[in-house]
């Protein structure tokens, strides 16, 4: 009697955690441009891709929404200083990618990304998220859970990377301003840099010179290929908002 009432009962949960696993799987993300200026969002998909948008426009102070589900990794990113004819035709200063304005594949660097693999029963329902700046920065951007359980931090490159860059890294627009800052590894691809060859582990890799500017100024993103300790959130359940400018007032 009473084994039978014990085993029903943790039947029972486990049913309930079947039942959310299999339900509370899809992830709503709002991207959110704070930006005084229009950005054109990029996504890409890698492991089981969605119908998501591939490119959009998103005008100063715009939103959109997409949902993805579970199991879903990819990217975002923005693209600056776009120009597209009525049929989505033409290019961008920054973020540029094939395919005009729906992307059929990733950003050309240096560009900040936004980086998820959402939960799935195989994962223990949990949401991988980071910013990433290993191939340098254009715009600032943060992931703000919506909810969700775990650490659920944000996850942001808050601030103007294009003001501090290093002549040396600094990619400039026709006009001469400071539109992107690539990464040490985009601008010289040696060991050293990209974590390649002899520099290729964690323990061989370390944070370099160029690595620790973006570190000072984004403490909350990737600044190279093996800063994952500090930069990269787990969360289960919730939503997501991201945004371009995030320190800007929407
Ligand atoms: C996520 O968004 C979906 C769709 O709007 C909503 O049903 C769900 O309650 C949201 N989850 C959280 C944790 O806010
Ligand atoms: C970084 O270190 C390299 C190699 O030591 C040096 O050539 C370069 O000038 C340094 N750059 C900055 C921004 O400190």
């Amino acid at each position: 009697m009473a084994l039978t009432s014990s085993s029903s009962k943790s039947c029972a949960i486990f049913c309930i955690f079947l039942f959310l696993g299999n339900v509370a799987s899809a992830t709503l993300f709002t991207l959110q441009n704070n930006c005084k200026y229009t950005v054109w969002l990029g996504t890409l998909s890698g492991n089981n891709p969605t119908a998501l948008d591939t490119g959009l426009t998103l005008t100063s102070g715009s939103s959109f929404q997409m949902t993805v589900q579970a199991g879903w990794s990819g990217r975002f990113w923005g693209r600056t200083g776009c120009n597209f004819d009525s049929a989505g035709n033409g290019k961008c200063a920054t973020g540029n990618c094939l395919g005009g304005l729906k992307c059929t594949g990733g950003g050309v660097p240096p560009v900040t990304l936004v980086e998820f693999t959402t939960g799935s029963v195989g994962n223990g329902n949990k949401d991988f998220y980071d910013v990433s700046l290993v191939d340098g920065y254009n715009v600032p951007m943060g992931v703000r859970a919506i909810g969700g359980t775990g650490d659920c931090q944000y996850a942001s490159c808050e601030h103007d990377l294009n003001g501090n860059c290093p002549k040396e890294l600094q990619v400039k627009d026709a006009t001469g301003s400071v539109v992107a800052c690539k990464s040490a590894c985009v601008a010289f691809n040696t060991p050293e840099y990209c974590c390649t060859g002899e520099h290729s582990t964690p323990q061989t890799c370390s944070p370099t010179n160029y690595s620790k500017i973006f570190k000072n100024a984004c403490p909350k993103a990737y600044s190279y290929a093996y800063d994952d300790a500090s930069s990269t959130f787990t969360c289960s359940g919730a939503n997501y908002t991201i945004s371009f400018c995030p320190m800007e007032s929407s």
